[in-house]
């Protein structure tokens, strides 16, 4: 049964990535699930995305949904919008424009500025062609935090959004879009920052900071980030101007597709199974180690790990952790990731000094990612910072046991086993060293040894709920107390 909203809210997701259309990370998976989670609840969802060369509409269908020009930067850009629909009919717009989108890549590209500038702009437009008013423009990360800045500067008079808030969502302040004087005159962005003789003015060159400055209410993917963003530690540089919009700022944890991610329907693993039949999950575990080319016994603990490889994920604490419990124990070790050459190398090193017990796959192949989360016994996740993590909820939900560093999402969502096991789902470590991690993986692979609570462990951990449904409530208030904002 559908459990209505109370009211029913017209929301425009804006967003770099919505996955299965187009993905880099997490906030692909956020940005594809999280709105058809929302539309099961009564609201009119929809998503714009850029349509990059690289997305591909073979079974979709695609009709046109508008045509317009923007002027930007001293031209005319011209706009096609088609539109597509994901599962349960949810549209999807495509922005279309030769110059800036017409590529491969999603990012990393000289203009990637204004790239997402202009995909922002014409983003606003296509409610006003559609004749559909948003109750919300929800936008993620820095390549559309501009968009609660047009809407409060550029819109302000515009009666057709004269009832429109703005949420913006982050999930990763790592990445947040900087520019520099040249940039802020050319593309008139100090009218969206704050002025002059205010001191936050010199910190807010980021396409976050004019999200955060400009936006009703700001939210981010765990409660405990959002704590974390508002130091020096883990704020990026943004610290002060978050503090300063604390009451406006919220945590909500990120759900995942529990459709999408089933360890009983998935086809890209060897064998399906479910919580029923636990025991066809060793299928997957030899069919892992057989691709990975290390000895294929089930008797051997294997650990996995599918990440981006960059400083966020904690590789540089993780190969000397790996490289002593190597050296002391029969263990196994498979990776899949692509990202900084620094960590490819340290990682290429560790695999030659023990060719047996690990295997690295520097590629980016998510279906390997779901063998790994079904074959592996430990999935860990040593990250220096992460706003939720989703790898880990997935791997959970496949029965694999985490173990992770007590940080953003990870804090919330795996509680620490005990000595004797018979609580907890999985172990977490504090500190943020190689020695604090190996700790956690000696107590993983202790416990793993006791076969039975073991067994009971990974029951615990395939139950937990990390489905959208718990979040959606939280949703809905936070899309009220915007759209209460504009009343005063
Ligand atoms: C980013 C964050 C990750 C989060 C995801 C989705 O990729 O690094 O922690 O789960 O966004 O919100």
């Amino acid at each position: 049964m559908v459990a209505m909203a109370r009211n029913s809210l017209n929301i425009l997701f804006v967003t770099a990535e919505a996955s299965p259309l187009v993905k880099a990370g997490g906030l692909g998976d956020v940005a594809g699930s999280l709105p058809l989670a929302l539309r099961q609840r009564g609201h009119d969802v929809r998503i714009a995305i850029p349509r990059y060369g690289s997305i591909n509409l073979d079974g979709h269908k695609c009709r046109r949904s508008s045509e317009f020009v923007i002027p930007f930067l001293n031209n005319q850009e011209s706009i096609i919008v088609n539109e597509v629909f994901l599962q349960n009919d949810t549209p999807v717009y495509l922005v279309e424009n030769k110059r800036y989108f017409d590529r491969q890549a999603i990012y990393g590209e000289a203009d990637d500025l204004e790239r997402f500038l202009l995909f922002s702009r014409s983003a606003m437009e296509i409610p006003k062609q559609l004749n559909w008013r948003p109750d919300i423009l929800h936008s993620h990360d820095w390549h559309t935090g501009i968009i609660p800045a047009l809407l409060t500067v550029d819109y302000r008079n515009d009666a057709f959004y004269s009832s429109c808030a703005s949420v913006y969502t982050i999930h990763n302040m790592g990445y947040q879009g900087w520019f520099d004087d040249s940039f802020a005159n050319r593309a008139g962005l100090y009218n969206y920052m704050p002025p002059p003789e205010d001191s936050l003015r010199s910190k807010s060159y980021s396409m976050v900071a004019l999200g955060i400055y400009n936006s009703d209410i700001i939210s981010t993917v765990s409660q405990t980030y959002a704590a974390e963003i508002l130091t020096s530690e883990y704020g990026f540089g943004q610290e002060t101007l978050l503090q300063r919009r604390q009451n406006s700022l919220r945590g909500i944890l990120n759900g995942i597709d529990y459709n999408q991610f089933n360890p009983a329907t998935d086809s890209a693993i060897a064998a399906n199974y479910d919580i029923g039949n636990m025991d066809k999950r060793i299928a997957n575990k030899l069919a892992l180690q057989n691709k990975a080319r290390l000895p294929v016994d089930a008797g051997i603990p294997l650990l996995g790990l599918a990440a981006r490889l960059v400083d966020q994920k904690g590789i540089d604490i993780l190969v000397p952790a790996l490289d002593s419990l190597f050296a002391e124990t029969n263990v196994q070790f498979v990776l899949q990731g692509t990202g900084d050459p620094k960590y490819e190398d340290v990682l290429k090193m560790l695999a030659n000094k023990y060719p047996d017990k690990a295997r690295m796959f520097f590629i980016l192949d998510f279906s390997l990612a779901r063998l790994i989360f079904a074959g592996c016994d430990i999935y860990l996740t040593p990250s220096r910072f992460e706003p939720c993590g989703l790898a880990h909820l997935i791997a959970m939900r496949y029965g694999a046991v985490p173990v992770v560093r007590l940080t953003g999402g990870l804090a919330e969502t795996v509680m620490d086993c005990p000595p004797d096991i018979l609580s907890g789902l999985g172990f977490v470590f504090k500190d943020y060293n190689a020695d604090a991690l190996l700790g956690a993986l000696r107590r993983a692979l202790r416990a793993w040894q006791q076969k039975d609570r073991w067994q009971q462990l990974m029951q615990r951990v395939v139950k937990a709920d990390f489905s959208w449904e718990p979040s959606l409530t939280q949703y809905e208030s936070l899309y009220e107390m915007a759209t209460r904002k504009l009343e005063y």
